[in-house]
C-alpha cells in the first residue's frame, strides 16, 4: 500500500492503495465515485472514460500510480453545482442519455471535446462521430447522442462557456 494524492473533481484526495490498482477501481471502490462504469475492462468500449489532466483516458487502462499528483475529472465533476455542463443538458433534453453504462463515458468525452471548441462547420456531425468513436453503445444507436453533442458545441460556441 502507498499513500497517493490525486485531485479528483477539483478536490485533493489521498488514497492508501497499491499504485498498481486500476484508476477505475480506486474511483469506484476507494472514492465512492460510481458514476464511472466498467464495460469491457479492456480499453475497447469507453464506458470508463475520465479526464486525466483534461484529456480523455480509459480508467480501466490507467493504474492509479500514473494519476498521482494529477487532475482527474469524472462524470460527477462535469456539472458546476446544480448547473449541468452543456453536454449533460443537451443529452437530457434531446434524449441522448441512454443507459447508465455508456452514458457517463460519452458525457465525459463529449464534454472534453466541446470544451476544446473543435466541433464546428458543416461537417460537425461527422466530427462528433469521429471524436466519440471510442465510446461504444452496444444497443441503441448514436443519432440522439450526436444531436446532443452538436447542440452543446453550438451552444458553447454561442455563449462562450459550457
Ligand atoms: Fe474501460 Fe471498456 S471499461 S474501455
Ligand atoms: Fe448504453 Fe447502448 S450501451 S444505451
Amino acid at each position: 500500500m502507498t499513500a497517493l494524492s490525486l485531485t479528483v473533481n477539483g478536490t485533493v484526495r489521498t488514497v492508501d492503495v497499491s499504485p498498481w490498482k486500476r484508476l477505475l477501481d480506486v474511483l469506484r471502490e476507494d472514492l465512492a465515485l460510481t458514476g464511472t462504469k466498467e464495460g469491457c475492462g479492456e480499453g475497447e468500449c469507453g464506458a470508463c472514460t475520465v479526464l486525466l489532466d483534461g484529456a480523455p483516458v480509459c480508467a480501466c487502462l490507467v493504474i492509479v500510480g500514473q494519476a498521482a499528483d494529477r487532475a482527474v475529472t469524472t462524470v460527477e465533476g462535469l456539472a458546476d453545482g446544480p448547473i449541468l455542463h452543456a453536454v449533460q443538458r443537451e443529452l437530457v433534453v434531446r434524449g441522448g442519455a441512454q443507459c447508465g453504462i455508456c452514458t457517463p463515458g460519452i458525457a465525459v468525452c463529449a464534454a472534453a471535446v466541446v470544451d476544446r471548441g473543435v466541433i464546428h462547420g458543416d461537417d460537425a456531425r461527422a466530427q462528433v462521430r469521429q471524436l466519440l468513436a471510442g465510446n461504444i453503445c452496444r444497443c441503441t444507436g448514436y443519432q440522439l447522442i450526436v444531436d446532443a453533442v452538436c447542440a452543446a458545441a453550438a451552444s458553447v460556441a454561442k455563449d462562450g462557456a459550457a
